[in-house]
């Protein structure tokens, strides 16, 4: 039997665990992804995260052949990152490079967004589709591509890069340089964001009371199930946004699917409404029919899985 470790580093919690060739997980470890105390300081942690894996894996007597990571930002062939919009100390890091030196492991690199689609497609909810996209709702808004069972990576490992589409053309100002993108609207954050500007025009909220650092999208989801105003107004703006860019992508591609995961898919049921809404406003009829909007159904272990085989694949 072969394994692999499966890492998914995301904008703020890293996850990692070993994973079998047939897709077995063992027990998660994680790690605060946090990059503020310089690059050397997260370098170490994630590499005590792998070397704790690594030793659990020779007690269980079980060999690790490669390990595979999935990491915010588009990624070059060679497993470096290009350039990370909020993780950008990591731009230009060699990460396969230094972590096969590190652990002598072949190590293979995938975009966040990517590995998750990827779990989907072997494992998850994209697992009878043929074509799908995953849209993940965390600290950004990633995008995974599987174009008939394959992950799209495009000429230059940058494509599905959805949480960068234009929504509102002079928006919020984006990390990655542009303006009024889909992730200023329907990340996690984002929907804080929306919170906050909504907030001191309106009375009454139950979001009025949560202190400043505990505003966060769970929040928002359990306000917005009690009938909260502002916590409404800003799930609507988000299900407006995916909405948006779901009917470009339903007329681009005519996908059998988008797979919604992330932390902030829990409230996919409160988005549903406005984003189908859109889509069947904007797209035509038959790609706006064909696609079918679904919750990711392995929730964090995604990426990790993802990750995990498309490593074991690339070494086979
Ligand atoms: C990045 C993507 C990433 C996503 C989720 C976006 O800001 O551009 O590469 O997949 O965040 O982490
Ligand atoms: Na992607
Ligand atoms: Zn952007």
């Amino acid at each position: 039997k072969q394994f692999a470790i499966g890492i998914d580093l995301g904008g703020t919690n890293c996850r990692a665990a070993l994973v079998s060739r047939s897709g077995e997980l063992g027990p998660a470890r994680r790690m605060a992804t946090r990059i503020d105390k310089g690059l050397a300081d997260f370098l170490q942690r994630l590499e005590a995260l792998v070397a704790d894996l690594l030793g659990e894996a020779r007690q269980l007597g079980q060999p690790v052949e490669v390990i595979g990571l999935g990491a915010p930002g588009v990624i070059a062939g060679d497993g470096s990152v290009v350039v990370s919009p909020n993780l950008s100390p990591l731009d230009g890091q060699p990460l396969a490079l230094t972590l096969t030196e590190r652990f002598s492991l072949p190590v293979t690199v995938l975009n966040d967004a990517n590995a998750i689609a990827w779990g989907e497609a072997q494992a998850g909810a994209g697992r009878e589709l043929e074509s799908f996209i995953a849209i993940t709702l965390g600290t950004g808004v990633g995008g995974g591509l599987i174009i008939n069972r394959r992950v799209w990576l495009g000429a230059d490992g940058a494509a599905g890069e959805v949480g960068h589409l234009t929504i509102e053309p002079q928006g919020r100002p984006c990390a990655c340089g542009s303006r009024g993108c889909l992730e200023q609207y329907a990340s996690a954050s984002a929907m804080v964001a929306s919170a906050r500007e909504l907030l001191p025009r309106s009375k009454g909220s139950l979001l009025g009371s949560v202190a400043e650092g505990e505003l966060t999208s769970a929040r928002i989801a359990e306000a917005a199930r009690r009938r909260d105003r502002v916590a409404l107004a800003a799930l609507e703006i988000a299900g407006r946004s995916l909405g948006q860019a779901l009917a470009g992508i339903a007329n681009l591609l005519n996908l059998e699917g988008a797979v919604i995961t992330g932390g902030a898919s829990e409230c996919l049921d409160l988005l549903r409404p406005t984003m189908e809404r859109e889509i069947a406003a904007r797209a035509f009829a038959i790609p706006a029919r064909r696609l079918r909007i679904l919750r990711g159904t392995l929730g964090d272990d995604a990426g990790i899985l993802g990750a995990a085989l498309h490593g074991l694949a690339r070494i086979a």
